[in-house]
């Protein structure tokens, strides 16, 4: 045999042994770059019988389980909306919660108390106020699964923590701002800021630009838009107001078309007992007119400075953890001799890291470049989220101004 006969037949005993200890799949190619004048593609499509091929020696691929992927943590800000749509769902378990407590306390009344109690009507408050309070809960199913949709959450993804103020915030603020009850109410925090800015800004020609800071469910925004050549900003922290709203401008069709029942378990001063299950119906106008309503903190969102003509604040300044940021960022914001119209009490909170008198406020905006006009401060006496015909009534003796940038 020729040397290079040998060296073939080599070389094919090599790539048998190539063969056996290769995976099988499908037609095998080796591409021999070995010492032979050209290449030598083999192809071994069956290996012959000598080559026993045992199951065990296959390298196999090593089996990857599919990737779990890991849900992306939630934004602070996802995380307030989600809990804002977990608290409304969440209504009718505290709802329902509240008022069986309430029934049990009516059971321990004596037996031979009960038919006195029973010839009033009161033991049929409570399936009243159930039936009430699922029909509330229906209105607030819609609007917890329009946000889901609107901001991406699935069915059901939901929060950790609820907040049922928040639920409570809104069903006090719908009749505040949307129902006919609430009229009242408006027109006599209303009308003093629609005429200061009317009076104020007669001087800017074109479109005027107005920012409402602490919108709430946006009835003032809306009132001001409604006005000609006013260009409405609006800004809310609280994701339970913003979600109601954006459900009422973005899914009502007409003037009272849904209900809810805010009173059923606010049973202490009412007068009579249909107080309990009175019904606000909403909205009694449609919020038709354009606001941009920006979602956050009014001391971060809004970075361009001196863009507004004016700044209303309605129940809004005493909220500020630290009212010298406020003040300032309304300062900042407002164009040089930009309005600042003011109405509201001093309810500060314990986290407040001041607790300022009404005199020591404007004495500090002063300071900070507000001018005060003096003439147009005054008291006025107001009342927030009030029932009416409730036998309790707060009255704030708001204080109301208006402050040029100097
Ligand atoms: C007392 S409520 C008044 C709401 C509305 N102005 C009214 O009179 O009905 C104060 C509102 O300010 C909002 N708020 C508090 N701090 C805020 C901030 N830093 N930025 C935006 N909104 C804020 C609260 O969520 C709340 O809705």
């Amino acid at each position: 045999m020729s040397r290079r006969v040998v060296r073939i037949l080599f070389l094919l005993v090599v790539v048998g042994v190539v063969a056996v200890l290769l995976p099988r799949s499908g037609p095998l190619s080796v591409n021999l770059n070995v010492n032979v004048p050209l290449p030598v593609t083999v192809h071994i499509d069956n290996p012959s019988p000598a080559l026993t091929f045992h199951s065990e020696n296959v390298l196999k691929p090593i089996q990857k389980s599919p990737p779990t992927l890991k849900p992306k943590p939630l934004s602070a800000k996802q995380h307030s909306i989600l809990s804002a749509i977990t608290s409304f769902s969440k209504y009718i378990d505290h709802t329902l919660n509240v008022i069986a407590v309430r029934k049990e306390r009516f059971e321990r009344l004596p037996a031979e108390q009960r038919p006195l109690a029973e010839a009033i009507g009161y033991n049929t408050h409570f399936e009243d106020a159930r039936m009430r309070a699922k029909y509330t809960m229906k209105f607030l199913d819609d609007v917890a699964d329009y946000a889901r949709e609107l901001y991406g959450f699935a069915p059901g993804d939901i929060a950790d923590k609820v907040y049922h103020e928040c639920v409570s915030d809104f069903l006090a603020h719908v009749g505040r701002d949307w129902s006919s009850e609430g009229s009242q109410e408006r027109a006599s925090i209303f009308s003093p800021i629609l005429d200061a800015l009317k009076d104020g800004l007669s001087g800017v020609k074109g479109e005027k630009k107005v920012l409402v800071p602490g919108f709430g469910l946006g009835r003032l925004a809306h009132e001001i838009a409604n006005e000609k050549d006013y260009s409405v900003d609006a800004c809310e922290l609280d994701y339970g107001s913003v979600i109601a709203y954006n459900y009422l401008v973005n899914r009502t069709m007409a003037t009272f078309e849904h209900t809810v029942y805010p009173y059923i378990t606010n049973w202490p001063f009412q007068r009579t007992a249909k107080g309990r299950f009175a019904p606000i119906r909403f909205p009694d106008m449609l919020p038709t007119s354009h606001v941009n309503l920006v979602e956050g903190d009014f001391l971060t969102e809004f970075p361009e400075s001196e863009k507004y003509d004016a700044v209303v604040t309605l129940f809004f300044i005493y909220v500020s953890e630290n009212i010298i940021d406020f003040l300032s960022n309304i300062h900042r914001l407002l164009k040089p001799g930009g309005l600042w119209v003011n109405l509201g009490p001093f309810k500060w909170g314990s986290f407040s890291q001041m607790q300022l008198s009404a005199e020591e406020v404007l004495d500090l905006a002063e300071r900070l470049g507000l001018r005060v006009d003096h003439d147009s401060k005054r008291s006025i006496d107001a009342v927030y989220a009030h029932q009416v015909d409730s036998l309790l009534k707060y009255t704030y003796v708001t204080q109301f101004w208006t402050a040029r940038k100097l």
